[in-house]
């Protein structure tokens, strides 16, 4: 095989100093066409084999010198792949068996041919053709080693950058997965804490309603004192079950939201003396509202207790002299990370942060769920971010939370950009508090818990009103059809078989102008979602609440003027 184009031309080296040797065995290997260089003594011959040869033809006196040190340590720091090729030429009757200083050479050069002298031409050519040839399966090996050696490292790279490329998509996926995981819990939650939210709103709305009669019946009969004080803390007792009940509901985002186009620095300004009154006057309230902020599409009620919720978490976070920072910017967000994160896309932010005592990573990871708290019994009950986070959901938006163990937390409550000017609905008609009915004004109460209904009919029943009852759907249309004289239809939402949209709706194909007022402990926002809010009383109500959503609606102020949707 012939050296490549590139390739230098092939060279041998010619160390015979003595006599006429040198020029001798040059004339030979140029008659056959064999590149020759003859070197005049073994330092020129060392040089010439560092710049590159590929074999050499030496004489055996020539080695005889103190520098064969040298060219024996050059042999032996030849890389893996070269084992260069020598001939000696050996005195007259010099053979190897007879000679121990060619013994010696062969140890010192390694790769060597003997030919003694007085040689025929063609044996010295032949024997540079072969150490030649030897030579050229040298390099050619090292060519395909180097090769090799380039794939390997191109191919480690390859597997490599797969490898990092596996790891990345195999960490995004556990990330989504967890993301899911915490995702499904967090829906699992919301589900059961809306079913005994639910639960509960008629429970207390018996408490209540009870209570209240309670109350009156002991005012009347002129009894003061502890009854009325023991009857006192039950009433305050069932009012904070009433606002943990709507924590839990907003949680599970189940909540009816009434949302309508903010302006969030109105809002945040509109309570700083809310603000400077929770905080007390140890903590410094700083505000840095965004100029030219977009109008969000958010509950200002919900919103406002959020801000209290994290506000509040702030002041139990902090000592003495820390400060509390509002603020509010715009802010286009990328892909969601975090479940709190909101979907991609435009957002008024509100941020509530603090110089507070931070959050550890454990305490983090745990935050939203509903009823986690580190606070001592009685101080927290682990709602306030359940809530934050279940109406900024539910608005469209997210929260994202930024902590730092012993500097203090951030958390950001993303609203949706609203569209345009979306004009807030118009103030509710007075209501004329205090009116009577007119005699025999009959209302339709519909109820499947007897307990609710009972208290509720006691209730219309005390405001002057004659009540007829049912207790599911098909006997409520049952006494439709058997009564003439019908002013209006109360309804629970939320019943077995029929519900309230439902007889509302069969109802109306009967009576097309009977009022209707439904009432509701909010479990069932999807089919709530078409019906507008002076038609819905909330679980619990009071007397009053009732007796002023009652009038409204016979009045034709709010649900008889108010077509119902499908
Ligand atoms: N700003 C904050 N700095 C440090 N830790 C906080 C902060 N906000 C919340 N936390 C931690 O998160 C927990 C849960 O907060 P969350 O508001 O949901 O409930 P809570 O404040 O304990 O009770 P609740 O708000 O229902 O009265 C807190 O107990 C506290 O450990
Ligand atoms: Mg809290």
């Amino acid at each position: 095989m012939t050296a490549g184009s590139t390739a230098p031309p092939e060279r041998t080296l010619i160390l015979a100093p003595l006599g006429r040797d040198a020029l001798v065995a040059k004339q030979i290997l140029d008659d056959a066409a064999i590149g020759c260089e003859i070197c005049p003594d073994l330092g020129r011959l060392m040089r010439e084999l560092v710049r590159g040869a590929d074999s050499a033809v030496v004489t055996e006196e020539a080695c005889r010198t103190e520098e064969i040190g040298e060219l024996a340590a050059w042999v032996a720091s030849q890389p893996a792949w070269s084992d260069f090729p020598f001939i000696v030429l050996t005195e007259h009757g010099g053979g190897l068996e007879r000679n121990p200083a060619a013994a010696r050479l062969t140890a010192i050069l390694g790769n060597v041919s003997f030919l003694e002298r007085p040689f025929h031409p063609t044996t010295l050519v032949s024997m540079v053709h072969t150490a030649l040839r030897g030579r050229r399966r040298q390099t050619e090996c090292r060519r395909l080693n180097e090769e090799l050696e380039l794939r390997v490292e191109e191919r480690t790279a390859e597997l490599a950058a797969a490898n990092r490329q596996l790891l990345s998509q195999i960490e995004e996926r556990e990330r989504v997965e967890s993301t899911l995981r915490q995702m499904q819990r967090l829906e699992a939650v919301g589900q059961l804490t809306s079913g005994v939210a639910h639960d509960f709103n008629n429970l207390l709305t018996v408490v209540l309603g009870n209570i209240g009669f309670l109350e009156r019946g002991l005012a009347e009969h002129g009894i003061d004192g502890r009854l009325r004080q023991r009857l006192g803390y039950m009433r305050v007792a069932a009012e904070r079950g009433a606002k943990l009940t709507d924590q839990l509901l907003s949680f599970s985002r189940r909540q009816r939201l009434e949302p309508r186009s903010l302006d969030l620095n109105v809002a945040v300004a509109g309570m700083r003396d809310l603000l400077q009154s929770t905080m007390g006057g140890s903590i410094r309230i700083q505000t840095r509202l965004s100029a030219d902020l977009w109008l969000a599409m958010v509950d200002p009620t919900q919103l406002e207790l959020a801000i209290l919720n994290l506000a509040i978490n702030a002041r139990d976070a902090m000592d003495v002299g820390g400060t509390l920072v509002v603020d509010t910017d715009n802010v286009t967000l990328r892909a969601p990370i975090q479940p709190e994160d909101p979907p991609a896309g435009e957002y008024v932010a509100i941020c509530v942060s603090d110089t507070g005592q931070g959050m550890s990573e454990d305490v983090r990871a745990r935050v939203f769920e509903p009823f986690f708290t580190t606070k001592e019994v009685g101080k927290g009950s682990g709602l306030g971010l359940s809530q934050v986070l279940g109406f900024a959901k539910q608005s469209g938006g997210g929260v994202r939370i930024d902590s730092t163990p012993g500097r203090g937390t951030a958390v950001h409550i993303f609203l949706p950009r609203a569209e345009a000017s979306v004009p807030s609905p118009a103030a509710k008609p007075a209501t004329r508090n205090g009116e009577h009915p007119s005699r025999g004004t009959t209302v339709l109460l519909v109820d499947d818990d007897n307990a609710v209904r009972e208290v509720t009919r006691a209730m219309l029943h005390d405001l002057g009103y004659l009540v007829l009852e049912a207790g599911s759907g098909g006997a409520a249309l049952d006494l439709l059809d058997r009564t003439p004289r019908l002013d209006l239809m109360i309804v629970d939402f939320a019943m077995p078989g029929m519900n309230g949209g439902e007889v509302a709706r069969l109802a109306r194909m009967r009576r097309t102008n009977l009022p209707v007022l439904f009432i509701t402990g909010f479990a069932e926002r999807a089919t709530i979602e078409g019906i507008d809010e002076p038609q819905i009383l909330r679980k619990p109500f009071m007397e009053d609440e009732l007796g002023e959503r009652v009038r409204a609606a016979l009045s034709g102020v709010g649900p008889a003027a108010t077509p119902l949707r499908h």
